[in-house]
């Protein structure tokens, strides 16, 4: 079994995974409602807060699993792309219970995590595929050709999808992190009252920074009342773009690599609206869409892990190589 840790932005999560992807537990504490006040995460907030919950976490997800430390064989970690201090908390402890019970260790890749999420029981997508790796720091395509890794082949030049859900959320006066409130609030809204633009860059990359621009003005010079009438309208086109343009693309590069198989994760990939514009596309189950350890347990089984004690030099970094 495999003890895996994920704190590299605002939720602290663990998770026991067995080695033919089973899922055990799956424990996330979000601190979403620490950090909405100030409208995003707060990285010294988040760091303090991992370190208050890592344990209690774990301890929580090996009684859900109705284990003990006795029957971890691997630990697996988050070490980046994320919020520096953040990683380095569950980093830290990932060490220092591997090391106390001599187990070896398994850094993992926060991205090649969300695309592990597709890699778990009961149903498991099995590469090759083309993946959209949408979140609220991301916005990639990769080539993905076994478990073990991707190739990027496209990304975004400015804001990611999430992004620009959350920075539209809170234009139209919604919470933090508001992805999911403007997917409810865009059902109920008409998506061709506003047509906002998509962006098409060259190559197989995405730009959300003008749609967002776009959304700024058409809510800026809108009265109180006026603005809280065309909310649902609003978030409906604002949204339709976005899932347009990620759908665009993504059917382009799949072409242009020659494949039909599209398969979609990160937080984005919960969204209604995307899901149903891709229905042949495998899409990440709806619990490990968002940031979760169970995806990073999932990677860590197709990587060599280091052994003890020979990760205790290792580091976190914050942003994609
Ligand atoms: O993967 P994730 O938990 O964190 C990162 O690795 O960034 O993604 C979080 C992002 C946030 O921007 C959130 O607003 C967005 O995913 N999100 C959604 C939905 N649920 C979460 N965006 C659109 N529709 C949703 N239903
Ligand atoms: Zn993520």
């Amino acid at each position: 079994m495999i003890l895996a840790l994920e704190t590299s932005c605002d939720e602290t999560a663990a998770a026991l995974v067995t080695s033919d992807g089973e899922i055990r537990a799956n424990v996330v504490a979000s601190q979403a409602d620490l950090h909405a006040r100030y409208g995003g995460v707060v990285p010294e907030i988040a760091s303090r807060r991992h370190l208050e919950l890592v344990l209690p976490v774990i301890r929580e997800a090996l009684e859900q699993a109705g284990s003990t430390l006795d029957d971890v064989e691997r630990v697996a970690v988050t070490s980046g792309p994320g919020l520096i201090g953040a990683l380095l908390v569950g980093l830290s402890a990932a060490k220092s219970l591997a090391w106390a019970r001599r187990l070896p260790l398994v850094p993992v890749d926060h991205l090649h995590g969300h695309v592990a999420s597709l890699y778990l029981r009961p149903d498991p997508v099995e590469p090759p595929f083309l993946c959209l790796l949408a979140s609220g720091g991301h916005t990639l395509l990769l080539d993905v050709q076994d478990h073990s890794g991707y190739r990027r082949v496209g990304t975004t030049l400015d804001d990611a999808a999430g992004e620009a859900f959350d920075k539209g959320a809170r234009l139209l006066g919604l919470g933090y992190p508001g992805g999911a409130e403007l997917d409810r609030l865009a059902r109920e809204g008409d998506p061709d009252a506003h047509p906002f633009p998509v962006a098409r860059v060259p190559g197989s990359d995405f730009s959300f920074s003008g749609l967002k621009t776009a959304l700024l003005y058409a809510v800026r010079d809108l009265p109180a009342d006026e603005l809280e009438r065309r909310r649902a309208d609003l978030a409906a086109s604002y949204q339709r773009a976005i899932v347009r343009a990620l759908v665009e693309r993504t059917l382009a590069a799949a072409e242009h690599l020659g494949t039909e198989r599209i398969a979609v994760v990160g937080g984005v990939a919960a969204n209604s609206e995307l899901r149903a514009a891709l229905p042949h596309a495998s899409l990440a189950p709806l619990p490990l869409c968002t940031d979760n350890a169970a995806m990073i347990g999932s990677a860590a089984r197709f990587l060599e892990a280091i052994p003890y004690p020979g990760y205790l030099e290792l580091d976190a970094y914050a942003s994609a190589g």
